[in-house]
C-alpha cells in the first residue's frame, strides 16, 4: 500500500507576544514560577490588529506553496480546522482560497472545501479526512491542504488566560509523503462532555480543572483502543510522543499516565519492581477509589525515578519547544508538537528516517485520538525550512497595557480600535468588512 500521510509543514505566529512571568504575572500579582515551572509557559503569541484565522491560515499556506512550488491545480481539497470561526455558514477555507487566489495563477475551484469541528482534536481529524479521501482514490493524484488556524482568547481574568496563543499550522498531505506516514490503526476515546466549550459566543466557558482530568482520562481510552487494533506498546517504541499541549504542565501529567500504562507487564516494570513496587491491580483492591489511590501513589514514586525522567527528558520535553513560546494553538497545538520534536532532533543531528512518533490529539467536550506516524526520509529538509525561530524572535512584545487594547481588539463585542505594533511585510492582512460583513483581505508585498 502506498505511504499517505504529512508531506510538508509550515507555521505561522501572530506577531505579537505576551511575557508571562515578566509582564502577565506581576500585572495579576501572581508568583512568575506558576506560569514558568506550573504551567510551563514562557511567552504566548497575538493576533496583531489585521491578523486573525484567515491571514494566519492563508500566511502558512503561501508559505507552504511557494516553498514547494505548487500551483492552485495541485490542490484537491482544502480543509481549515478552527474553533475561532467567526461565521456559522461560509467556511474559512473559501476565505483562505480566495486570499490564495489573489497570488496564484489560477483557482480553487475544482477542490472541495471544507471546516471542521470538534475543538482542537478537528486538525487531526482534518488529516483523517485528506487521508481517506487519497485512499479512496478519490484525489485524481492531487494532494491536500490542511490548515489548523485559531486565535485561543480567553476572557479577561479567566483561569485560561494565560494559555492563550494565537496561530496557524499548514500541512499538506500527500501520497509518497516526505515528513511522516500516518498509521492506518487510530485509538479512540470519546465521550460528551462539559469540560470547555463555545455556545455561541466568542470566549469559551471552561472547567478548568476538570478539563484536565476529561483530557487525560479520554487520552488513556484512547491508547487503549489503539493497543487493541495495533499493538502492546513500549516506551522504547517510540522517539517521540507530540501530545495536544494546551500548557506544557497538562502534557508533564500525560506524559507520566502514557509512560505507567505502556510499562505494565514489561521489563521496564521490572527493572523499577526494587525501587517503587509493581504497580496496583485492580483486582487487588476492594473498591475502584481504592485502587485509583494506589495508582495516584505509585504515580508519585514513578515520576521520581531516573528511569522515567531520562525518558520524559528525551521523549516528551522536546515536544515542548515550541509550545512554551507560543501557547495554546488550540487545532494547531499537537501539530506544532510534532514540529518541534522534529526540528530539536535536526537540530541535535539525530537520524530519524523510520523511527516512530505515537501522536495523542484532543479535543474538549470531548474526543481524545491516538495513532503512529513513522518517520520518512525528506522530514530533515522540511524541518529545516521552518522559519518559526526568526518569527517568534521578531514578534513585538506587548506591555500589559498594549496587551489590555489588543485583547478588547480582538474581542468582538467591542469595538476597540487600535493602531498596529507591527508592520505587514509579504503578507495577507485583514482591511475590513464588506456589504454584507463578510471579511475582506489583500495581499501586502
Ligand atoms: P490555575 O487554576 O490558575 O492554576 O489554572 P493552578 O493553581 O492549578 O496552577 C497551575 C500549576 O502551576 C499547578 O501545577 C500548580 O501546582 C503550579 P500542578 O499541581 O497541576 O502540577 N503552580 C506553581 N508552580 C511553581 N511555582 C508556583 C506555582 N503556583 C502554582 N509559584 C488551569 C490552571 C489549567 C485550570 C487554567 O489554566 C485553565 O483553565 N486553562 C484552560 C483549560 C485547559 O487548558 N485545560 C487543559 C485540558 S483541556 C484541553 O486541553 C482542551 C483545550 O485545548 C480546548 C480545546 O480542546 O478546544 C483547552
Amino acid at each position: 500500500m502506498t505511504a499517505v500521510g504529512i508531506d510538508a509543514i509550515e507555521i505561522w505566529t501572530g506577531k505579537l507576544q505576551l511575557d508571562l512571568p515578566n509582564t502577565f504575572a506581576p500585572a495579576k500579582g501572581e508568583d512568575p514560577e506558576k506560569y514558568t515551572k506550573g504551567l510551563g509557559l514562557e511567552t504566548s503569541s497575538f493576533p496583531d490588529t489585521y491578523e486573525d484565522i484567515v491571514t494566519m491560515g492563508a500566511n502558512a499556506a503561501k508559505r507552504l506553496m511557494d516553498r514547494r512550488d505548487l500551483s492552485p491545480d495541485d490542490i484537491g481539497r482544502i480543509d481549515v480546522a478552527t474553533e475561532s470561526a467567526f461565521d456559522n455558514s461560509k467556511p474559512v477555507s473559501t476565505y483562505i482560497a480566495g486570499c490564495l487566489e489573489q497570488v496564484y495563477d489560477g483557482d480553487f475551484h475544482h477542490a472541495n472545501k471544507g471546516e471542521r469541528k470538534f475543538a482542537c482534536v478537528a486538525g487531526t481529524q482534518s488529516i483523517d479526512d485528506a487521508y481517506n479521501w487519497i485512499r479512496a482514490g478519490r484525489n485524481r493524484g492531487r494532494a491536500a491542504l490542511v490548515i489548523a488556524t485559531d486565535t485561543a482568547l480567553y476572557a479577561r481574568g479567566d483561569p485560561g488566560e494565560a494559555t492563550q496563543g494565537a496561530g496557524a499550522v499548514a500541512m499538506l498531505i500527500d501520497e509518497d509523503p516526505s515528513v511522516v506516514e500516518l498509521s492506518t490503526e487510530q485509538g479512540y476515546g470519546s465521550a460528551d462532555e462539559t469540560d470547555f466549550l463555545k455556545p455561541n459566543q466568542q470566549f469559551p466557558s471552561v472547567d478548568g480543572k476538570r478539563s484536565m482530568q476529561v483530557y487525560l482520562a479520554r487520552m488513556r481510552e484512547a491508547l487503549e483502543d489503539f493497543e487493541s487494533v495495533a499493538w502492546d506498546t513500549h516506551p522504547d517504541d517510540f522517539e517521540f510522543i507530540p501530545f495536544h499541549t494546551p500548557f506544557p504542565g497538562m502534557v508533564r501529567k500525560a506524559g507520566l499516565l502514557g509512560y505507567r500504562h505502556m510499562i505494565r507487564g514489561t521489563d521496564i516494570e521490572d527493572d523499577l519492581e526494587a525501587e517503587i513496587g509493581r504497580q496496583p491491580r485492580e483486582s487487588e483492591y476492594d473498591s475502584w477509589d481504592a485502587y485509583e489511590d494506589a495508582i495516584r501513589d505509585y504515580m508519585d514514586e514513578l515520576k521520581r525515578t531516573d528511569r522515567y525522567r531520562d525518558w520524559y527528558g528525551e521523549t516528551i520535553e522536546p515536544t515542548l519547544g515550541l509550545a512554551r513560546r507560543v501557547g495554546n494553538w488550540y487545532t494547531g497545538s499537537v501539530h506544532v508538537a510534532r514540529a518541534a520534536s522534529l526540528k530539536h532532533a535536526a537540530e541535535q543531528g539525530v537520524d530519524m528516517t523510520g523511527k516512530k512518533l505515537l501522536v495523542g490529539s484532543y479535543g474538549s467536550g470531548a474526543q481524545a485520538e491516538i495513532h503512529a506516524e513513522t518517520v520518512r526520509d525528506g522530514w530533515a529538509d522540511e524541518v529545516s525550512a521552518l522559519s518559526i525561530d526568526d518569527q517568534l524572535d521578531r514578534r513585538y512584545d506587548l506591555d500589559f497595557d498594549e496587551y489590555e487594547t489588543v485583547h478588547d481588539a480582538h474581542n468582538h463585542d467591542l469595538d476597540a480600535e487600535i493602531e498596529e505594533f507591527t508592520q505587514p511585510d509579504g503578507e495577507f492582512v485583514h482591511t475590513g468588512w464588506g456589504r454584507m460583513n463578510e471579511r475582506k483581505y489583500d495581499y501586502v508585498e
